[in-house]
């Protein structure tokens, strides 16, 4: 069919399986180059109870379960539970996806209208749940009720273009680029995260932007996410980066770089991924 032709139902369910083969490939990259290892050993923790917003193909979830976590991870792309459900049992862990979504379109956008999960957590499982933090309160609800947790991840986050260009919700909250989007969702996840972490719990948000050693740097990044931070409990405690030298994997997704709250340009030769820790007194 003609693709200007397709409803915003079909775009978006091509969007999805498009974006899906797509971070497979960048998420391979990030794999053998051992960044997810370092995601975990920064955020530093094992045998803890953890909430991942963003599966993607399921890698960053294997690094965490390899930890001992009982892990609750939340996607709003069945394409990607589906592939980190695949991964996750063939590597030997037990996994659930539970979908909850109805998509709902009119002549021009699109909608996923979600009911509340069903999920029992049980301990050392994977959890994967259809859901979106950002326009799901049923979601939200349930989270606060199904257990406490030691941490909340959000790694990584990025989407694909039928959120920005046809999604109803995020069209209303005027979110028209990868930037306006990832800030949207973790201003969402430290909202979250400061009702479902326990106390002492952790908020561990990993990102795409200019790193280096400098005090400076590391104040832009602490400032941006102080302000992210500051309708919360929650404490924004350090950062830490690795540098990676490559803006995209080859094949994959094209890294989009954050900026920290200077706005200062990037300078190309230190691009990499920066953790932020945050914690709930
Ligand atoms: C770039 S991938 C990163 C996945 C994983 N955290 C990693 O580091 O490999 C981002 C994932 O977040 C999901 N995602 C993006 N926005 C979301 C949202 N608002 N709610 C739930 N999942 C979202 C995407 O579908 C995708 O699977």
């Amino acid at each position: 069919m003609d693709s200007d032709r397709r409803t915003p139902g079909e775009v978006l369910a091509n969007a999805r399986s498009t974006y899906a083969d797509k971070w497979t490939v960048s998420a391979e990259w990030h794999e053998a180059e051992g960044h997810y290892k370092w995601m975990a050993d920064d955020l530093g923790l094992t045998d803890a109870t953890i909430l991942e917003i963003g599966v993607g193909d399921g890698r960053s979830t294997l690094e965490l379960l390899s930890r001992g976590h009982t892990v609750v991870s939340i996607d709003e792309n069945p394409e990607c539970l589906a592939a980190a459900k695949a991964r996750l049992e063939s590597a030997g862990y037990e996994a659930t996806v539970e979908l909850r979504g109805a998509v709902q379109e009119d002549d021009f956008q699109h909608a996923v209208v979600y009911r509340t999960p069903n999920t029992r957590v049980r301990t050392g499982w994977c959890h994967l749940i259809e859901g979106d933090p950002v326009v799901d309160p049923g979601l939200r609800g349930w989270l606060e009720r199904a257990c406490g947790f030691d941490a909340v991840v959000c790694w990584l986050i990025g989407t694909h273009n039928a959120r920005l260009g046809s999604n109803f919700h995020y069209h209303a909250k005027e979110v028209r680029s990868s930037g306006d989007y990832r800030l949207v969702v973790q201003n969402e996840v430290y909202e979250l995260a400061d009702l479902v972490l326990n106390r002492g719990g952790f908020l561990h948000v990993v990102d795409r932007g200019e790193v280096e050693d400098s005090e400076e740097y590391r104040n832009d990044v602490l400032s941006a996410h102080r302000d992210q931070a500051s309708t919360t409990k929650l404490v924004v405690e350090r950062c830490s980066h690795i540098v990676t030298g490559s803006v995209a994997a080859e094949g994959g997704k094209e890294m989009v770089m954050t900026p920290g709250s200077s706005g200062r340009p990037f300078l190309k030769s230190s691009l990499g991924l920066v953790a932020i820790t945050s914690r709930r007194p």
